[in-house]
């Protein structure tokens, strides 16, 4: 049996939600990541260091309880239009903070976000970047305009974290779920402090997938899948080896009755297959030595995460699985529920 061992992932980008469906999505995380940075658009949102604080503490709680004491909650703030600079100082104050990151959402552009930014360079925001960057928080953008062309958002928007580096030279910036060929060049073409995370959906399927041959919600996502051409770029960005692309799986599970509906959620739930569908895409482009980069190292690095000298290993077993039908109505529908992957976790 073929096998393939590399140390625990990060997922740089995960919904945990609040209430009754936290406790089993952070068990589905923390089964095999190392780490995650968790999201803050819940509902209520993490504005402050004391809401990250006690979102923390229940994460951590429900992952010890389930016996993955390994796993490191690393928490984000969500960017409001009248953030202020203390917000940045007092959660840069603790020793050890456990805030890495504040979250731009603009306005209106996806799950949660009417209480986004909607004007992200003015002043008072200019003076949180400068306070993060001086205390080294990354900003962490969901890179859409939310008034443009669903398929241009992502496009649009890239001047505006143009003018954000340009401002702020040392502010280090994660361009998430990144989509389009454009913002893979982006990336490409800036410095050292401009990442961006990847996901698995957007590095397999391209609007095709979403849209051809009947419409698919379980695959429906801010930002919404694209070209071939663009799914190509994700793809080739991931497994290239370069540490400013890495994981971040956007794994943002939605009641089925919330996605198989007139009026569907975006989100695609990922995070149960989320290696063995990165080991598929990494194997079809003979990568394979280059997932254990892209997952477990360069995310945490650029986050300045110091990695435990006895970081736990993940054994990836090449046997057919297939991916389970969901267990009631209210839980999540996995992308491809009834298909097979070729690859499994062994834990
Ligand atoms: C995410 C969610 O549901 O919270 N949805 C999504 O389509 N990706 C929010 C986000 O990251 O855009
Ligand atoms: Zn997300």
């Amino acid at each position: 049996m073929e096998r393939l061992l590399i140390r625990r992932p990060w997922d740089m980008h995960v919904h945990f939600r609040q209430g009754e469906v936290l406790d089993g999505l952070v068990r589905e995380t923390a089964r095999y990541c190392a780490g995650a940075l968790v999201m803050p658009n819940t509902s209520p949102p993490i504005l402050t260091y004391e809401d990250a604080l006690e979102y923390e503490f229940r994460i951590k709680n429900v992952a010890n309880r389930a016996g993955y004491q390994h796993f490191k909650p690393l928490m984000a703030l969500k960017l409001a239009q009248n953030t202020s600079e203390q917000t940045i100082w007092r959660a840069a104050s603790s020793i050890n903070s456990i805030v890495k990151a504040v979250k731009l959402y603009p306005r209106g552009v996806t799950t949660n976000t009417s209480d986004g930014v909607s004007a992200p360079l003015e002043k008072n925001l200019q003076k949180v970047y400068a306070a993060m960057q001086e205390v080294g928080m990354v900003l962490s953008i969901h890179c859409e305009d939310p008034n443009a062309d669903v398929f241009a958002a992502e496009e649009q928007y890239l001047p505006v974290v143009g003018l954000l580096t340009h401002l702020f030279p040392d502010l280090r910036i994660v361009l998430e779920h990144v989509s389009t060929r454009a913002a893979v060049e982006f990336v490409q073409q800036s410095g050292p402090n401009v990442a961006a995370t990847i996901t698995a959906h957007h590095m397999r399927f391209n609007r095709n997938h979403l849209l051809k041959d009947g419409l698919r919600p379980h695959l429906y996502c801010k930002p919404i899948l694209k070209t071939e051409n663009d799914r190509q770029a994700v793809h080739a960005a991931a497994v290239s080896g370069n540490p400013t692309f890495f994981l971040g799986s956007d794994s943002a599970p939605h009641p089925k009755n919330a996605k198989e509906t007139s009026c569907c959620a975006a989100g695609v739930f990922t995070a149960p297959i989320l290696i063995p569908l990165l080991a598929e895409s990494f194997e079809d482009a003979r990568m394979l030595d280059r997932l254990e980069g892209f997952a477990s190292i360069y995310g945490p690095q650029f986050y300045g995460i110091v990695p435990r000298q006895s970081a736990a290993l993940l054994t990836l077993v090449r046997e057919t699985e297939q991916i389970p039908h969901p267990r009631s109505s209210e839980a999540a529908v996995l992308p491809l529920a009834g298909e097979s992957l070729r690859w499994r976790i062994q834990y």
